[in-house]
């Protein structure tokens, strides 16, 4: 009898998370017999959660706030990004019951990027980055990795941007939120990780006439689908690229190590998130 693979979506709290849809419609998709679903770990708890992840029956899980941290920490081993930002969001016991750890929101930033806008990346000169929160952390990082010229990171609090400048280097700079409008027409590429623009939180307010009709706008506010940013974008003739993707490329990878095959973000999975989002 062959024992059913189990993970989950681990966090304080979980109960709002879409992962178990995700990786749900995809070990149906693929006909697997494992498991995923949520497991709440508190706080006080955490640290002896990860650090004997082992003895949880679990052959790996998923990380939310707030314990990506502590999670990054219990690992044996973890991947370039997770190590970089001392944060985990996928874990998985590999055969030796080593924990290992990555950190997988710069992939799935990039995965949404590669399969919605082919191409985005070929010239890899200029990004605007606005926001410095721990999307920001993991997009930036994911931008270095292919190779752009130069990061140009908005922030209101402006130290945040500085610190992220500190931990990146030379290729990143940081700006206060009003200096936007002197950079944004060297952009190639203009990424929203701020929550400004979603449902229920204030507007993102920007003037893009300068922007270049070439730049790839983005956005990873998934809620609306079509932020302001995208339609503003769009209706001017850029190229935009929705967050939903983000969401689902990052799942990719701890499915990958846990149920053994490497699933296709399909249209149907989309079209399921979405209509779940909507309701
Ligand atoms: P996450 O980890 O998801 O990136 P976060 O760390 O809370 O979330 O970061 C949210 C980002 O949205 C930050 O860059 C934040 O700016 P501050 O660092 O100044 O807080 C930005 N943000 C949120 N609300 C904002 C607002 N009303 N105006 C401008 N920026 C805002």
């Amino acid at each position: 009898m062959s024992i059913v693979r189990k993970a989950a979506i681990t966090g304080w709290p979980v109960a709002h998370s879409r992962s178990p849809m995700v990786h749900g419609y995809w070990l149906k998709k693929y006909g697997l017999e494992g498991e995923y679903g949520r497991q709440a770990v508190d706080p006080d708890l955490a640290e002896k959660f990860y650090s004997d992840f082992s003895g949880s029956g679990l052959v790996g899980c998923n990380v939310t706030v707030p314990h990506k941290e502590i999670a990054a920490a219990a690992c044996d081993e973890l991947d370039d990004a997770a190590a970089a930002m001392g944060a985990a969001n996928t874990l998985w016991l590999d055969g030796t019951g080593k924990l290992c750890g990555a950190n997988t929101d710069g992939i799935g930033f990039l995965g949404n990027l590669d399969q919605l806008a082919p191409g985005w990346d070929s010239d890899a000169g200029t990004a605007i980055v606005l926001g410095a929160g721990g999307a920001a952390r993991a997009i930036v990082w994911s931008l270095l990795s292919r190779n752009f010229k130069s990061v140009h990171i908005f922030n209101r609090t402006v130290s945040k941007a500085i610190a992220l400048k500190e931990e990146f280097g030379t290729r990143t700079i940081a700006h206060p939120w009003d200096k936007l409008v002197d950079y944004l027409g060297q952009a190639d590429l203009l990424v929203n990780t701020t929550s400004l623009g979603m449902t229920g939180k204030a507007a993102l307010e920007l003037d893009l006439s300068d922007l270049p009709k070439s730049a790839l706008v983005t956005d990873i506010v998934y809620v609306p689908l079509k932020t302001d940013l995208l339609q503003q974008a769009e209706a001017r003739g850029n190229r935009t690229v929705d967050g939903l993707g983000m969401l689902l490329h990052q799942a990719v990878p701890g499915f990958e190590r846990w149920f053994g095959i490497r699933p296709e973000v399909d249209e149907n999975l989309r079209s399921l998130i979405l209509s779940d989002l909507e309701q």
